[in-house]
């Protein structure tokens, strides 16, 4: 019987002496790229938490937190049929104790928050200044509060993976940190829960993001490593067709600096609006 947890008071105790805990974060609305974290975790752990928590604190002030998708039934339907033991849904005040509402709105006042690496300011976080401050404090939180073995995190959100790992490095966390391959459509377009904000017209075009990084997979693959005209073109093919275009780039998938001609592991990373939606997508590359 799956168990829906509201609490940290109440989630410590069922999880009280519960041995080898998988812990999969997210903020909801639920894909076919969630359940497979969740699939990993019962295939690797003895007890499988996941938590439902849409995290103000890594939103912008003009972004997409009151629209973000919120499905908690069906959510907890998917779960279920996963075999989740245990949904964990907070509330903002329960994740943020020191919260207040005011006429001017709510505050936060989380003064005590991560400070993630200087990579956090490049790539998705150049155009989302604190977007990963808020990410690592919230998983740092969730960490202190389920004490997981494992967790499991999604290769499409790369440069979170990325800093996610650093945060358990840095602050000794004693979680391994598995990450699942990026889940997709039969275009190739990578599950999201932002793709529910595309209408049927921009979701055909949406592929073409994926498609533009698998061009720049296959150049390179075949011996083609000029990087910066490879990225321009891609640039130029997705502004064509109706994209703006935030970043098409290849990194070193070691350290997510720009790739130099001797870095063996890659990942070409990529971040575009279609219409108002903001999509991201990668892929790896190992030469
Ligand atoms: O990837 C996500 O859904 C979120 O960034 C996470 C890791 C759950 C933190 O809020």
């Amino acid at each position: 019987m799956m168990q829906t947890i509201s609490t940290v008071a109440e989630l410590r105790l069922a999880l009280n002496n519960k041995p080898n805990i998988g812990f999969v974060p997210t903020m909801g609305n639920l894909h076919a790229g969630h359940i497979h974290l969740v699939n990993l975790a019962k295939q690797q752990c003895d007890y499988v938490v996941v938590s439902i928590f849409v995290n103000p604190l890594q939103f912008g002030a003009n972004e997409d937190l009151a629209n973000y998708p919120r499905t908690l039934e069906a959510d907890c339907e998917k779960l279920k049929a996963a075999g989740c033991d245990i949904v964990f849904t907070p509330t903002v005040r329960e994740m943020y104790p020191q919260i207040t509402q005011s006429a001017a709105g709510i505050q936060l006042n989380q003064s005590m928050t991560i400070q993630p690496p200087a990579i956090a300011n490049d790539l998705c976080g150049a155009s989302r200044p604190g977007h990963f401050a808020g990410v690592a404090t919230v998983v740092a939180k969730l960490f202190n509060i389920v004490q997981p073995q494992t967790a499991f995190f999604g290769k499409k959100d790369f440069q979170q993976l990325f800093i996610i790992r650093e945060l358990v490095k840095q602050l000794n966390y004693p979680i391994q940190i598995i990450a699942g391959e990026t889940v997709r459509e039969a275009s190739g377009l990578a599950l999201s829960s932002r793709n529910g904000y595309l209408s049927a017209a921009q979701k055909q075009e949406a592929a073409v993001l994926n498609q533009a990084l698998q061009s720049i997979a296959s150049a390179i693959q075949s011996q083609n490593t000029q990087f910066e005209s490879l990225e321009n073109a891609a640039k130029i093919r997705l502004n064509a067709t109706g994209w703006l275009v935030d970043y098409v780039t290849v990194r070193s998938a070691l350290t997510l600096l720009p790739a130099s001609q001797t870095d063996k592991h890659l990942v070409i990373l990529a971040a575009a609006k279609i219409g108002n939606t903001r999509l991201i997508d990668n892929i790896e590359l190992t030469l």
